[in-house]
């Protein structure tokens, strides 16, 4: 009978040690027992960018990135995509199940009452330049939530962290519209209750003199986009969240700093960084130069490859979908010809190929939002309003995890070793 045991050999001292195997998991604590030495610290795991290190268990999203394979709380991310709204997805990720009618209307009703936020926002939102990145301005303004909201660290509290969730399902989509018409010296729009969650997203960034002539096909793309991104499990945006939410800290403040992550070009800042590639590129005939440039180090295809994914990006293959739904309502973009070519030259081409590189969800979103009308530095936080009941989910299942403590990874010290401070004469 085979045993779930790993065992090991450590071949400094002859020793063996026998380690729990739990879900195709050994816990890394187990190696602290392998020592040389009574007085040694033990035997460490060393993984810097967690590329096989388990930091949490989770029940909310699914991953086969050799398959190809996306699930919300076991639901396909296709039949999500096609059957949901966004508000239903985000019940779903935050509580667990799909809701029923009653449930989703009472999560819509409680989104709705709290969408306004306090005018001091606005002021604040004023200091920030008029060239302001609208992904700073954001991460800046949910930080600065918590402290419109300091009954939001109760965290022992279940119907208090529920209203956080609110909360912030509700104001996120104000702060980020706020942040769209400062960057274009409009007036801020206030939300509209009477409409559902997208429209009332769109009409605060598009509407003008209190107009806006609502596109139901985009505003359904822009709602599946967000779908699409809603959870990605362990991100780096996620694990950010968790982290500094394991400190304790108030739910504001943790998503705050998923947003910050969010905002690097090796993530949420990628779609950005594809649309300014595929600028650069210019021309499909330019295509076969950039591609041996990248080849030979020099920059990314942005857009392509993914730390999980080993196939097609499921998401990727969605969103394509969704782009040939917006262009035949906005008209062609040029630079989706470009996409397209550089896609199929990347597919056949043996660096590619070997390097298991596709097309990951930023490749086509950017060219998506642009012809939405977003500008290509806002593109960010579409990913973030997308991405946010995936942090609230993680965070709430962090906070009810018995195993959750305070993240603080280890190191290996590679300075000096001890040595007499020297005065400034001797330096
Ligand atoms: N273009 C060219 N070469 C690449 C690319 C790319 N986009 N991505 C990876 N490689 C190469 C890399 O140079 C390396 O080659 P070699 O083995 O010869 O050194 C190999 O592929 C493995 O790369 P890696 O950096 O070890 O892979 P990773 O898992 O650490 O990186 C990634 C994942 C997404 C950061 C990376 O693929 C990348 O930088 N892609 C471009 C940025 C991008 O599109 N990011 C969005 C990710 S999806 C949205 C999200 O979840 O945030």
């Amino acid at each position: 009978m085979p045993k779930d045991t790993l065992t090991i050999t450590d071949n400094r001292t002859g020793k063996a040690y026998e380690l729990p195997i739990e879900d195709g998991t050994i816990k890394a604590m187990d190696l602290r027992q392998i020592k040389v030495a009574d007085d040694d610290f033990g035997l460490m795991a060393y993984d810097p960018a967690f590329l096989n290190t388990a930091a949490c268990r989770s029940a909310i999203t699914f991953i086969d990135g050799d398959k190809g394979i996306l699930r919300y709380r076991g639901y396909p991310i296709e039949q999500l995509a096609e059957q949901a709204s966004f508000l239903e997805v985000a019940y779903l990720l935050c509580e667990g199940e799909l809701p029923n009618k009653a449930q989703l209307d009472k999560w819509e009703d409680q989104v709705r009452y709290h969408t306004y936020v306090h005018t001091n926002v606005i002021k604040f939102l004023e200091g920030f330049r008029y060239d302001a990145h609208p992904m700073g301005m954001l991460l800046g303004a949910v930080g600065a939530l918590s402290t419109f909201y300091p009954d939001a660290k109760d965290l022992e509290d279940p119907t208090c962290r529920y209203l956080q969730r609110i909360r912030l399902v509700a104001k996120v989509p104000t702060l980020a519209a706020f942040a769209f018409r400062h960057s274009r010296g409009l007036p801020y729009e206030f939300p509209r209750n009477d409409l559902g969650y997208i429209a009332n997203f769109v009409n605060m960034t598009f509407s003008i003199g209190g107009k806006h002539q609502p596109n139901p096909v985009l505003q359904r793309a822009l709602e599946i986009l967000l779908i699409l991104h809603a959870d990605h499990e362990q991100n780096c945006s996620t694990s950010a969240v968790r982290a500094v939410g394991s400190s304790q800290v108030d739910p504001f403040s943790a998503v705050s700093a998923g947003i910050a992550a969010l905002y690097g070009p090796l993530h949420g800042g990628a779609n950005e960084a594809v649309l300014r590639m595929l600028a650069e590129i210019g021309d499909k005939k330019n295509i076969p130069s950039f591609i041996e440039q990248v080849k030979q180090g020099h920059g990314r295809l942005m857009g392509f490859g993914h730390r999980v994914y080993k196939s097609y990006d499921p998401r990727a293959k969605l969103i394509k979908k969704v782009a040939y739904d917006v262009f035949q309502q906005t008209g062609l973009n040029p630079k989706l010809e470009i996409a397209l070519e550089l896609e199929k030259i990347a597919l056949e081409d043996e660096y590619f190929i070997k390097r298991k590189l596709y097309p990951n969800v930023d490749f086509y979103s950017g060219i998506i939002y642009q012809a939405m009308g977003y500008p290509t530095d806002y593109f960010t936080v579409l990913f973030a309003l997308g991405r946010l009941p995936g942090w609230i989910a993680q965070w709430e299942e962090m906070l009810r995890d018995k195993d959750t403590k305070i993240a603080r990874p280890r190191q290996i010290y590679t300075g000096y070793d001890e040595r007499p401070f020297v005065p400034m004469a001797k330096r």
